[in-house]
């Protein structure tokens, strides 16, 4: 049976705070489900999915290093730090992975400091605004990007 596809999630500051923080935006479900719904979903796909998240910077981009040559590709929630730090879209850039950014609302409609995503450039793509089902899209992609890559 061909190894399963692995796949590394990656959620930032303030994403522990789903359920409690700012609920009319980001719903009332908690962290917990958001893990338990990629899990799942990852599961009856037959993909293995690591969920983490973190609080810092640093830490992120170390989620990012151990990637390399230990997943076949990336989803990313960086929360704030999409829009301006360079250092974890640096670190995207370093490890060269099909990556797609997700972000729970849309951040288009929100604040305009929202608009501008300086990670977004180092992804493959991104999605916004479709709530926790941007994960499970995301997923789909990463997953049909391997089965092409397998055919070609
Ligand atoms: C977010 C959007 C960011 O602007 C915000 O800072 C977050 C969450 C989203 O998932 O919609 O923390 O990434």
């Amino acid at each position: 049976m061909a190894e399963k596809m692995k796949i590394m999630v990656i959620n930032g500051p303030n994403l522990n705070m789903l359920g409690v923080r700012e609920v009319g935006i980001y719903g009332s479900e908690s962290y917990a489900d958001l893990e338990a719904l990629i899990e799942n979903y990852a599961n009856e796909n037959g993909i293995e999915a690591t969920v983490l998240q973190s609080n810092s910077e640093g830490e992120i981009i170390d989620f990012i290093h151990h990637a390399l040559g230990n997943y076949d590709g990336i989803i990313i929630n960086p929360g704030a730090y999409t829009h301006y730090s360079y250092a974890i879209h640096d670190a995207l850039i370093s490890v060269n992975l099909p990556t797609v950014e997700v972000h729970i609302s849309n951040v288009y409609k929100r604040e305009e400091f929202r608009h501008k995503s300086v990670t977004a450039p180092a992804c493959t793509g991104q999605i916004a605004g479709l709530g926790f089902r941007g994960y499970l899209l995301a997923m789909d992609y990463l997953s049909g990007e391997a089965t092409d890559s397998a055919k070609n």
